[in-house]
């Protein structure tokens, strides 16, 4: 291995958000595994790149050259068998800031937008803050496996909604979607007039099982999708402001760029090119190692669960390194749940609560941290639960 995930990379010294966030007060020693970034150093790559451009010592406005849009085709191309024109790469700083464009660019104020829950919780806080609805359809389990349910879509959509939401892989379920689901989901879209945002943030994170893009399902069926995706997530550099939208239909395309224009979105960030260009482009070998050491990291987190904590369930899930945790055995009533996990346990977690739909009783973890930390933390837990008696249920 080239890269060295073990090491500890001393967040708790600096700005990070995960590490900033802990309650203080708790009487324990606690340990974030909440916010969806990795606790791993970035590639050689990106480093590289950044380190040149800042070496320029000159940081005015900038444009995003062609070699960004290069770098952006060619990853969609060589790791998603998805070709699109350069045109069609509209840069948008984060996917958040994306699909606040999107949403105020393709409906009105009171529409609906469909989504399937449990989901992301920015979904809500920025439909709901541009003045729109959240239509949720809840995630069913079918043989362990979270997915979705025609019959309630059916029952949910109505004249008022306007756009289909979907996380493609999903946060947090880790469902990954298959070729008949996708091409389900457009069969409905098309039925009931919804135009199709796919939030594809996490499409690199997949373990065994193959990621399809939505757009490469739904133009084979002669339909639009609105693609949010970024190097983020993959490559551990959320910070950095680099996220695209890909919106092949023109007549769509500049309805979001006037609505850019309106909001007066920022210009390219003078680092997306070199982060973008330095991860697409130049950290192969980086990816190829973490999701080796993460994936492992899945399996410890999963298997340990199943053996040694088994008053908690868990879905089968093939993406992300967020783990979606069923805590109903538990029976701990919900508003007592989240301070069980950070007060007895030390462990900040998102709480179900964040991801609507029927999750009130899940906690979602991050797995993606040094592996000597996840264990110790694992291990803490099953103490624990040993002391508050969790073991005896089963
Ligand atoms: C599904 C999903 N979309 C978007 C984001 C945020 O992305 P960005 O920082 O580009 O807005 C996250 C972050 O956790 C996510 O899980």
């Amino acid at each position: 291995m080239k890269y060295n995930f073990d090491k500890d990379t001393k967040r708790e010294k600096t700005n990070s958000f995960k590490w900033n966030c802990i309650p203080k007060n708790t009487g324990n020693e606690l340990y974030p595994m909440w916010v969806a970034d990795m606790e791993f150093e970035a590639s050689e790559g990106i480093q590289n790149r950044l380190l040149r451009r800042v070496e320029e010592g000159v940081y005015g406005y900038e444009l995003l050259s062609e070699k960004y849009y290069e770098a952006v085709q060619h990853w969609l191309f060589s790791k998603h068998q998805y070709k699109t024109e350069k045109e069609s790469v509209v840069y948008c700083a984060n996917t958040m800031a994306g699909l606040s464009a999107v949403v105020q660019a393709l409906t009105e104020m009171q529409d609906e937008i469909l989504t399937l829950t449990p989901a992301y919780g920015n979904f809500f806080h920025v439909i709901e803050g541009c003045g729109r609805r959240v239509i949720e359809s809840e995630l069913v389990l079918v043989n362990n496996r979270f997915t979705f349910s025609l019959e309630d879509m059916e029952k949910k959509v109505c004249g008022r909604t306007k756009l289909f939401l979907l996380c493609n892989p999903q946060n947090p379920t880790g469902t990954v979607w298959t070729k008949e689901e996708l091409k389900t989901l457009c069969t409905f879209c098309e039925k009931h007039k919804l135009k199709i945002l796919s939030d594809e943030i996490h499409y690199d994170l997949v373990f065994d099982a193959e990621h399809t893009m939505m757009a490469r399902i739904s133009e084979e069926l002669g339909i639009d999708t609105i693609t949010l995706t970024a190097p983020g997530k993959t490559f551990n550099v959320a910070g950095l402001q680099s996220a695209s939208m890909i919106v092949r239909n023109t007549d769509i395309r500049d309805e979001i760029q006037k609505t850019m224009k309106a909001l007066t979105y920022p210009f390219e960030h003078i680092f997306a090119e070199a982060v973008t260009i330095g991860a697409y482009l130049e950290s192969g070998e980086w990816l190829e190692e973490m999701l080796a050491y993460v994936g492992e990291n899945r399996r410890i987190f999963q298997n340990f669960v199943k053996e040694r904590l088994p008053v908690l369930q868990m879905a089968d899930s093939r993406a992300t390194y967020l783990m979606w945790v069923d805590c109903r055995k538990m029976e701990l009533p919900t508003e007592e749940l989240y301070d069980f996990w950070t007060k007895k346990c030390g462990v900040v977690v998102n709480a179900g609560r964040e991801f609507r739909g029927n999750a009130k009783q899940f906690v979602r973890f991050n797995i993606a941290c040094q592996r000597d930390r996840l264990i110790r933390v694992l291990e803490h837990i099953e103490e624990v639960f040993q002391k508050e008696g969790y073991q005896k249920q089963i």
